[in-house]
Formats: structure tokens, C-alpha cells, sequence
């Protein structure tokens, strides 16, 4: 019997694994330098959560979640994102009664049952961080300004970000009925899911793919048009805030994102080199997230980005360059003594930092020498009964196809120079 990993899910190894590796590497750096820190919530949480959170009329709820069969009293369901989750812990924990903002970042995996294609699976990654605690215009630039230079440190070219503001619950009122109105007559040309968005939910129709949807809404009047004072306020001051960061931005007003949570700003980052999953990074405001998981009533804006398609990204772009295995030597082994002598010096340089290799596999030393190559070892020795008895080993670097005649006993103080 063999096993296939499940459909839209993929294996991250081999040298995949040192690009996510530098690239979590950026993203943790990145997070240090803003003050934000890390929280790492469970991947399973109540369905109510999501249901009520991510919102009942979304694609992710209605068709997409991973609901697991039943343990016990409680319906529990595999994240679909790290929003709710991270709310849901702002709340139980009481951080709301610590001092403000309080700013949370995750890497964490997430489940969509969608159809596969490049970009878009059903277990994929986000980097997310979430900014609790103001209304301010000011923390959607900082959250704004963190995924820009994100993207900017990982070295991503051509991408652009698209700011759009849905509006207090009046504003948005409103908007959908001037929707409404506008979609009218041509109701029965929207796709079947826009039809049903129509009246729950219409202005998701503004987000849909089909070419029918969007030739329907080509014409739409713009949200921003009936933003509030106060709104209106907001918006132009996040504006201000961007541009004094010299972060650049088109306003979308197309731009809605497909999670009911969010309230006034919205934005997306979006790359046109990775094919139709080009929105590499979604985020914005959700100033009711916070009481509708029984905390008081917070400021909350934050962003994700899809970790898949930034890596599709930097590998077309050729972006970072790994150091792969980095394997400071290896310590090739004759007979069985040579091979204990190998396994305890290897241990004891491995306690001392350095990062060593032995053959445990009982090669012969052209192999074991072979494979050092292949690891692209920096340094190579060979033990056998000799180098034991007289404490003298050959010391290869293999880089540079030299040697020299060192002591064995001295091989850890060596290598410690060696590599500082
Ligand atoms: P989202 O737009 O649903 O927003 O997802 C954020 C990002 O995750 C997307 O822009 C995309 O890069 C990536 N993504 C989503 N679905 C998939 C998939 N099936 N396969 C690969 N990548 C995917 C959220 O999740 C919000 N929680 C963002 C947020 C945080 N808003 C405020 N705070």
C-alpha cells in the first residue's frame, strides 16, 4: 500500500526548506524591528468562531471549512485563517486590560477546502499580524507599513498596493442599497453565487471573478463615494500617513476582500506575475471582531500573506540565495574503531557548535569522501587506526583542495578558529 499527501497539500523540503526557512527568517527579523510579538494559537477552534468571526455569508464558511467529525460536545473546525483565532486568544486572555496596542504576529498553516491551482491550496501558510487597541488611522498605516517592508526586505519587485475603505455599518448600509439599486434589473445576469451575495451580502459582488459579475458592476458607483464624515476623515488621514511613510498606493474602490469582518480600510497587495492568485497580501480594519468574541468593544486592523505564492515569487525572482545544508565538516571513518572515534569527536564538536557529519552507514572511505562533496562539507578528515595512534590527521579543505597535517586532539580548537 502507498500513500499520496492529500490532494492540495504539499511537502516543504529538501532546498524548498532553506528558502522558508530565510524567508521566516526575514519575517521574524521584520517583526522584532516593528515590536510586534509572536503568538502561536491552537489549529483547531470552535466552529462558532469562525462561523460568527469570518462571517456566515463568506465562501470560506459556507463552502470551504474543514470541520472536524465531532470529539466530544463541541464542533471544532481547522483554521482557515489566523484573524479569528488570534482575536478569540485577545479576549480569553484579558491582553485588552494590558497596555495598548497590542501587536501580534503568526506563521501558521491554514485550511480551505477550494479547488487546487498555482497559488491556492487546501493547506497553505499565512504570516499574519494583528494590531489591537486603536481606532486610529494611523495603526492601519503602521500594519500597512509592516507588510510593505516585508515585502520590500524579501526583495519582491513589482508588486502594488490597493487601499480601498467599506465604511462604518451606516456607510455600508447605505452603499448596498445605492448596489442594489444599481444592479437592479440585471440581477438574473450574476453568477449564482452573486445572486444569492445579492441579497445578503451585495457588496461582495464588486469582488467576484466571473466575467459576467464583472461586466454587470464595470460601472458601479464607488463606496468611497458614501463614506461618512468620520470615515471619510479616517480614510484621507491614512492616506496622509502613507504617503509621509513614502509608501506608495492606488485607491481600488474594487476592493472588498472576501471576509465580512472588516469595517472602514481594506487594502492588497497584489503581484501580476503569479497568475490569477496574484493577491499575495490581504488585511484591513475590524473594529467589531473584538465584541463579537465577548471582549470590549476594540480597534483591530492587521493583514496575512499566502507564504506559497511569496515564494513563487521569490523563486521566478530569483530573490535569496541559501546557504543549503552548511556542513562545516565531515568526518570520514576506517574500520570499526576509526568509526568510534568519529561518532565521539563528532558529538563532541557538535557540542562545541560546529555543525559535523559521519558516515553511519559503514561506506567505504571513497564514498564517505564522495558524499562530503555532495553535503559540500567545508573541511574533511579520515580516521582509522593510524590517526588514532599517533593523534595525527590529514585536515582537507574542500573548498580550496588544500591540506594540512593537524593533531586530532586538537581538531575541536582548530575548527573553533577556523570558523570564527
Ligand atoms: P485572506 O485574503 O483570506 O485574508 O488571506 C490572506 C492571504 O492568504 C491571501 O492574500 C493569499 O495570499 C493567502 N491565501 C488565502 N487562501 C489561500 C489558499 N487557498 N492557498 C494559498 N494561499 C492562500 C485573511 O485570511 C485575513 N485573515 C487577513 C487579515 C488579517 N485581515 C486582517 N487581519
Amino acid at each position: 500500500m502507498t500513500f499520496k499527501a492529500p490532494r492540495g497539500t504539499k511537502d516543504i523540503f529538501g532546498d524548498d526548506i532553506f528558502l522558508w526557512q530565510e524567508v521566516e527568517k526575514i519575517l521574524r527579523g521584520i517583526c522584532e524591528r516593528f515590536c510586534v510579538s509572536e503568538i502561536r494559537t491552537p489549529v483547531f477552534e470552535q466552529t462558532e468562531l469562525f462561523q460568527r468571526g469570518v462571517g456566515e455569508t463568506t465562501d470560506i464558511v459556507t463552502k470551504e471549512m474543514y470541520i472536524l467529525e465531532k470529539k466530544g460536545s463541541e464542533s471544532v473546525t481547522l483554521k482557515p485563517e489566523g484573524t479569528a483565532g488570534a482575536a478569540r486568544a485577545f479576549v480569553e486572555n484579558s491582553m485588552y486590560a494590558q497596555p495598548q496596542p497590542t501587536k501580534l504576529y503568526y506563521i501558521t498553516p491554514a485550511f480551505r477546502y477550494e479547488r487546487p491551482q498555482a497559488g491556492r491550496q487546501r493547506q497553505f501558510h499565512q504570516f499574519g499580524v494583528e494590531i489591537f487597541g486603536s481606532y486610529d488611522s494611523s495603526c492601519d498605516a503602521e500594519a500597512i507599513s509592516i507588510a510593505y517592508e516585508t515585502l520590500n526586505r524579501i526583495g519582491i519587485q513589482n508588486i502594488e498596493l490597493r487601499i480601498n475603505s467599506l465604511g462604518g455599518n451606516q456607510c455600508r448600509k447605505k452603499y448596498n442599497k445605492i448596489l442594489k439599486d444599481f444592479i437592479g434589473n440585471n440581477i438574473d445576469s450574476l453568477c449564482e453565487d452573486c445572486q444569492e451575495r445579492f441579497e445578503k451580502n451585495p457588496l461582495r459582488v464588486l469582488d467576484c471573478k466571473n466575467e459576467k459579475c464583472k461586466k454587470v458592476i464595470e460601472n458601479a458607483p464607488s463606496v468611497i463615494e458614501c463614506l461618512d464624515g468620520e470615515c471619510s476623515a479616517h480614510f484621507e488621514a491614512l492616506k496622509k500617513n502613507l504617503d509621509n511613510m513614502s509608501i506608495p498606493y492606488v485607491v481600488d474602490s474594487k476592493i472588498v476582500r472576501g471576509l465580512d469582518y472588516y469595517t472602514r480600510t481594506v487594502f492588497e497587495f497584489v503581484s501580476n506575475e503569479i497568475g490569477s492568485q496574484g493577491t499575495v497580501c490581504g488585511g484591513g480594519r475590524y473594529d467589531n471582531l473584538i465584541s463579537e468574541c465577548g471582549g470590549p468593544q476594540t480597534g483591530a486592523v492587521g493583514f496575512a500573506m499566502g507564504l506559497e505564492r511569496i515564494m513563487m515569487l521569490v523563486k521566478s525572482q530569483e530573490l535569496i540565495k541559501t546557504k543549503g545544508r552548511n556542513v562545516d565538516i565531515y568526518i570520514g571513518s576506517i574500520g570499526d574503531e576509526g568509526f568510534l572515534k568519529a561518532q565521539s569527536i563528532g558529538f563532541e564538536l557538535r557540542k562545541a557548535g560546529i555543525n559535523a557529519e559521519y558516515d553511519t552507514l559503514k561506506r567505504s572511505v571513497k564514498a564517505q569522501l564522495k558524499y562530503a562533496n555532495k553535503i559540500d562539507a567545508k573541511y574533511s578528515i579520515v580516521i582509522g587506526e593510524s590517526e588514532i595512534n599517533n593523534d595525527k590527521v590529514m585536515l582537507k579543505d574542500m573548498r580550496e583542495s588544500s591540506q594540512k597535517e593537524i593533531k586530532l586532539s586538537s581538531l575541536k580548537e582548530m575548527l573553533i578558529q577556523l570558523m570564527n
